[in-house]
């Protein structure tokens, strides 16, 4: 290999084909559990604990976990959300999480810029310029996602060899249509690289990019990520570069999520998400 290849940028022209690829090819070339089963090996679950039913999950018996083969230590948990489950999630992320002065539109305590949010965070705030998380810079994270993070790492720990998961910091984006995420990883994580990473997806669909620990390494995997779906990134897969180049809008969201819906602040997050993605991530930071 002559040393111009060894350092060839494999990531971002996957990246920009995924960018530019029509709705309907991104959906036959992304990796999902019906269109690539063979990728995707399915993990029997064997636990029963009390789930709260404020967390908004189906009954564990009824989950779906798979460990990813296109990327080592990568797992998919096909939603585990009852239907309400879900549009309670969409509701805390604007309603609450996204009110608050820790946003990328800085004070939005009175929720005046939801739609121009691009993230809000929690827990240890990050430092977006420095890359950095700071001690001395934190607020509270709501019960309920320490809750949610902790029942769904319990369950995906005991049955792999996935560590379990405290979180101490929450990021959650805030995506429109037209949005990306560009290639990154995620190493300011201090002593916690070998905990998993919790990514919950809500709204619109998504294509998530996964590669190696450089750009070089190998062309990145696209895996299709739908409403109520999350990923752990857990052993090699939680140092791997990773993107979103693309939302894509999905027909049958309002079927699902919202159709008959006759609740006020339903139909308000509703005309919020019809054409948004939320993503929910949470990382422990220093333990
Ligand atoms: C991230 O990598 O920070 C977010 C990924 C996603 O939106 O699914």
């Amino acid at each position: 290999m002559s040393a111009s290849s060894e350092n060839l940028d494999l990531f971002t022209p996957v990246f920009k084909h995924f960018r530019h690829l029509s709705d309907k090819d991104c959906l036959i070339q992304a990796y999902s559990i019906t269109t690539h089963p063979t990728l995707f090996q399915q993990c029997p679950l064997n636990i029963s604990i009390d789930v709260d039913s404020s967390l908004g999950l189906q009954p564990i018996s009824t989950w779906s976990l798979y460990s990813c083969k296109f990327s080592n230590g990568l797992y998919f948990l096909s939603n585990p959300f009852t239907l309400n489950g879900q549009r309670q999630w969409i509701n805390r992320c604007l309603n609450n999480y996204a009110r608050q002065t820790r946003t990328s539109v800085g004070d939005n305590s009175d929720n005046q810029n939801l739609t121009r949010i691009r993230w809000a965070t929690l827990g240890y705030h990050y430092d977006w310029t420095n890359k950095i998380y700071k001690q001395d810079d934190h607020t509270n994270i709501p019960d309920e996602l320490v809750q949610l993070s902790q029942t769904i790492a319990q369950v995906i720990s005991s049955n792999t060899n996935c560590p379990m998961i405290y979180p101490e910091a929450v990021i959650i984006n805030y995506y429109h249509l037209n949005s990306t995420l560009c290639a990154h990883t995620d190493h300011s994580e201090y002593d916690a690289l070998t905990k998993p990473l919790l990514s919950i997806s809500f709204g619109n669909s998504a294509i998530f990019l996964i590669g190696g620990q450089t750009k070089t390494e190998c062309q990145p995997s696209p895996m299709l990520l739908h409403s109520g779906d999350i990923i752990i990134m857990t052993g090699t897969s939680r140092l791997c570069f990773h993107a979103i180049p693309r939302i894509l809008s999905d027909p049958f969201l309002n079927d699902i999520l919202y159709k008959n819906i006759d609740d006020d602040n339903d139909k308000v997050c509703w005309s919020y998400i019809h054409d948004k993605r939320i993503n929910i991530n949470l990382r422990q930071v220093y333990t």
